[in-house]
């Protein structure tokens, strides 16, 4: 009788093992940005592939728009392993404690999206990227989005038409001395809340690149877009360490893969996207879009340039420098 019991008792393990075996590793997937943006659409793409390779071993549930967490709670939950992935923009990754993701904030680093990958997709950025293990993180890559412009109710032309102003940022201390250093406060605010803030005048402007701007229909509550192409706005596509080292081993390569590849993709198609975004807004709302003068850019360059020293003490002088030599950067350019 005894031997009976053990026999159905393995008979039950080995089948909820088998059932278990066929259970999907769900992968959630949050981010606070519309689906028709590049992270959007890379978000899904990442989905696409990662199903197909694994061939239904994995899942993978993205929730757009802030839909599940907005901006400060996504890093928590990938923390405490609530979701599994993130991308967000980089300098968020300082309330993880990671200053020096805060260099692609820095005004006028990059003068072109070829710069910034030749910085995030090579040995720089691996670098970086490797630095995130030690937070419990994972650094799978970097998404290169775009440069960002800057909306208000009035036509921003000079630093002068800061002043005064209250600019919505996100949480980035070298953007938060950006703003002061234009002569406008600065104010944190989660990216779900920005259209309110806009509207009721909360706030009066924000930076982001078009397809934000777009997608997010500030145009509808701001008056103005001025071109200033001022920062670069990237992501960091990381992964909860714990979750991504416990992956069978397979299903790891598989999915480093479909991050390579989905990576490849969203770099491809990120110009493309924000210069489709601006062509919208054109076509389709009353804001004016401002195009600095050359002589209006390099006020905005000479009132900003100072960062790159400022923040040397916080974000490493070793790592701008080496950006420097990689991209052979000329303060003096425009
Ligand atoms: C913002 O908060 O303005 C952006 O970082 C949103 C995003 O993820 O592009």
């Amino acid at each position: 009788m005894k031997f009976r019991k053990i026999v159905v008792g393995l008979a039950a393990l080995a089948c909820a093992a088998s059932v278990w075996a066929q259970q999907p590793i769900i992968i959630k997937f949050s981010h606070v940005v519309a689906p028709d943006t590049p992270k959007g659409k890379a978000a899904e793409y990442f989905k696409k592939l990662a199903e197909e390779r694994t061939k239904g071993r994995v899942k993978v549930e993205v929730f757009a728009n802030s839909s599940l967490y907005k901006d400060k709670e996504e890093t928590e939950a990938l923390n405490l392993g609530a979701v599994q992935m993130l991308a967000p923009l980089s300098s968020k990754l300082t309330s993880m404690g990671m200053n020096e993701f805060q260099v692609f904030d820095l005004p006028y680093i990059f003068d072109s999206l070829d710069q910034a990958h030749k910085v995030t997709q090579g040995p720089i950025g691996k670098g970086m990227l490797k630095k995130l293990e030690a937070k419990g993180m994972t650094g799978l890559a970097f998404w290169d989005n775009a440069f960002k412009e800057i909306t208000a109710n009035v036509p921003l032309r000079t630093p002068a038409d800061f002043k005064g102003l209250k600019m919505r940022i996100t949480p980035s201390k070298v953007i938060d001395a950006q703003m002061r250093a234009l002569g406008a406060n600065p104010q944190v605010m989660a990216f779900s809340e920005v259209y309110l803030g806009l509207q009721t005048g909360a706030v009066d402007g924000q930076e982001n690149p078009t397809s934000n701007i777009e997608t997010q229909k500030f145009y509808e509550v701001q008056k103005y877009m001025t071109m200033t192409d001022h920062s670069f706005h990237n992501y960091t596509l990381i992964a909860n360490k714990k979750f991504w080292d416990g992956l069978p081993p397979d299903i790891r390569a598989t999915l480093d893969g479909a991050v390579r590849d989905t990576t490849t993709y969203f770099n491809s198609i990120a110009q493309k996207d924000n210069d489709d975004a601006l062509a919208k807004i054109k076509a389709n709302s009353k804001m004016q879009i401002v195009t600095l003068t050359k002589e209006e850019k390099a006020g905005f360059k000479k009132a900003l340039i100072k960062l790159h020293t400022q923040f040397e003490p916080v974000i490493g002088r070793d790592l701008i420098q080496s950006i420097y030599r990689e991209t052979n950067f000329d303060p003096n350019k425009l």
